[in-house]
């Protein structure tokens, strides 16, 4: 498999093994997030790893649609810190998710809608931001097949065709 197919092969996965993510691995996984690159370098983000259950159960009241946390054994929240971009951020999930599904962990990104919770549960300081977390863990391979089917009637399958995305030169180009 070469990078390119990596990218274009990666998916959420929302179903999880109850086995914990191994130090190792989650070590290779806060690395390729320390490596991310950001608006002059700053690196204007920190990671708060929960594995406790008891944190990850609270944090589960933050977001609308946590099924995948509830699924998995670790979440990982990303705090932006004060002069951060949400550009970074999204680049440290994706390299999170990528870095993880080189190694054999799968991941899912979940919506902290709440922040005010998001916020109290992790303690996150007033001047930080936190909107976004990843449920971290080892695919459950059979669960996953069969609850991708039942998501096909909920959320869209697939990628829209380049022609619906790409113009030339200017918008209606
Ligand atoms: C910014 C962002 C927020 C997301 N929030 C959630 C979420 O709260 N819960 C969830 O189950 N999936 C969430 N997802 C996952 C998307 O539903 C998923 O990326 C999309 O359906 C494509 O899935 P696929 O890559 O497996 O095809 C989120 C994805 C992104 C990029």
């Amino acid at each position: 498999m070469t990078t390119y197919d990596d990218i274009l092969g990666l998916r959420t996965v929302r179903r999880f093994q109850k086995r914990p993510v191994s130090a190792p691995d989650l070590a290779a996984i806060l690395e390729a997030a320390r490596w991310t690159g950001s608006a002059k370098n700053r690196q204007l983000w920190s990671f708060i790893v929960i594995d406790d259950p008891e944190q990850k159960a609270a944090l589960t009241g933050a977001g609308s649609f946590m099924t995948p946390v509830v699924n998995a054994p670790m979440a990982i929240a990303l705090v932006r810190l004060p002069g951060g971009y949400d550009f970074d951020t999204g680049r440290v999930a994706q390299n999170i998710m990528l870095g993880a599904a080189a190694i054999g962990v799968g991941t899912c990104p979940v919506t902290l809608h709440s922040e005010e919770v998001a916020r109290q549960v992790l303690g996150i300081p007033d001047e930080a931001f936190c909107r976004y977390a990843i449920a971290v863990g080892y695919e459950n391979k059979d669960a996953e097949r069969e609850g991708r089917q039942v998501q096909r009637s909920t959320l869209p399958v697939g990628r829209k065709p380049l022609d619906e995305l790409v113009h030339r030169n200017r918008w209606n180009g």
